[in-house]
């Protein structure tokens, strides 16, 4: 049964191989004041840099820049990307890049108006924004986070190795974002992947949750098994613009709050993956990747059902003259088949991690109870020794 819930996404998409010219339509929506936001010069090699400043010199815009956002943006960033904002007395905040730099972006347009230390006040105590808010616009070069569609943002603090996760509500979501399918064609493979893995673990850490027959869980197979499907295909041949294409929309679809509708949800993958990548820094979609199957086999007994309905629906597993048990296996086997073949880590070892820092790791673990076993800290720990 669907629970009671409400439903709103405020954010405009414009999708396509010409989508960047509707940049221009929003554009004149906002005063004259634009904070560029990028990460680290992809957009400078690919030529999507000189594209955007072109419209925004078409649109009479005032100009400033904040480059070199990193990927697992830092607290430290955030307050130079808030002096940047506030010196330009910002009317939009344009990210131009992946997940980081549209989290980064969210973070900064709570925090410009603000005199709290925005780490400490979003990123700790999880306020919610009382100051005037920037808006952002994105657009999106990799796909991967939904951040594009979303309220989330993450930001790393490199002194504590925290790394935590803020899901601000509808007005601090992109108020417009720009998806060219053709933009994410030069990532580089390891990139693509890893956001593959991460759209993929979106719709898992919505659907491990409950038993009921919902129409959510409906869309997540349909997305799962489109995902899988066009991964392949995008694996063989990064150029295939259909493969691509549905790539980036099932990235949006899988974490724009849709398939949360009316259920609970599990996001323990995430917090082990999170922990992970507050200590080593690597690549958010990787962490993920390594720690699912420890995690997913720890917990398939407890919600074996469930486990039993993915294998059937979406890897085609046939249940006949089967216990729950062997066909949610298998199951689990294939979805580890699907990952070796698209290239992901299946260990938290060649991330950076080690034995030593176990105790650590798990000591940074939200541990969350929407799932079908809420962990104790003895379980965090072996599941991430499992990970090694
Ligand atoms: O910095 P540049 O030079 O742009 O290079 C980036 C970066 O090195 C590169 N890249 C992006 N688009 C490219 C490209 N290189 C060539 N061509 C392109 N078209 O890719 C690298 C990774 O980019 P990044 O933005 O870090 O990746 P992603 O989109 O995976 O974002 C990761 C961040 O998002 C957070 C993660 O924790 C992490 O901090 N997440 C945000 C979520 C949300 N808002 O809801 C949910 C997610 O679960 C996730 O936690
Ligand atoms: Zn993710």
């Amino acid at each position: 049964m669907l629970g009671n819930f409400s439903y709103k996404n405020a954010t405009k998409l414009y999708f396509g191989e010409d989508s960047l010219k509707y940049l221009s339509d929003e554009l004149p929506k906002y005063g004259k004041n634009v904070v560029l936001i990028y990460g680290g010069g992809s957009i400078k090699k690919n030529g999507i840099y000189d594209e955007v400043i072109k419209i925004l010199k078409q649109n009479g815009k005032n100009v400033a820049e904040d480059s070199g956002v990193m990927p697992n943006p830092t607290a430290d960033k955030l307050r130079e990307g808030v002096k940047i904002a506030r010196e330009h007395n910002a009317d939009l905040l344009l990210a131009v890049g992946g997940g980081s730099c549209c989290d980064y972006a969210k973070a900064v347009s709570v925090s410009v108006n603000c005199d709290e230390d925005p780490w400490d006040k979003y990123f700790i105590r999880f306020d919610e924004p009382d100051c005037q808010i920037v808006p952002v616009g994105c657009v999106l070069t990799m796909a991967g986070t939904g951040s594009e569609m979303n309220g989330g943002s993450v930001i790393t603090n490199s002194e504590t190795k925290q790394k935590i996760g803020h899901v601000f509500g509808e007005e601090v979501m992109p108020k417009f974002s720009i998806l060219n399918p053709k933009f994410t064609m030069s990532l580089p493979k390891y990139q693509m992947v890893a956001g593959i893995y991460d759209i993929f673990n979106h719709i898992c850490e919505q659907y491990f949750s409950g038993e009921d027959d919902n129409v959510s869980d409906d869309i997540a197979e349909a997305l799962m098994k489109s995902v899988v499907r066009n991964s392949l295909v995008a694996v063989k041949d990064p150029e295939d613009y259909e493969a691509r294409s549905n790539i980036m929309w099932a990235a949006t679809w899988a974490l724009n709050t849709l398939i949360s509708r009316g259920k609970t949800t599990d996001w323990m993958v995430h917090m082990l993956g999170q922990a992970v990548g507050g200590f080593t820094n690597a690549t958010h979609g990787m962490t993920l990747a390594a720690v699912s199957l420890p995690y997913y086999c720890h917990i398939m007994p407890y919600g074996v059902k469930k486990f039993r309905q993915f294998a059937v629906n979406v890897w085609g597993v046939d249940p006949a003259g089967k216990t729950d048990t062997e066909v949610a296996n298998e199951g689990l086997y294939a979805l580890e088949n699907w990952m070796k073949q698209i290239g992901v880590s299946l260990n938290i070892t060649e991330l950076g991690a080690d034995k030593d820092m176990i105790k650590d790791i798990a000591r940074e673990v939200e541990i969350l109870s929407g799932g079908y076993k809420t962990l104790s800290k003895a379980e965090i720990e072996q599941i991430l020794l499992e990970s090694l």
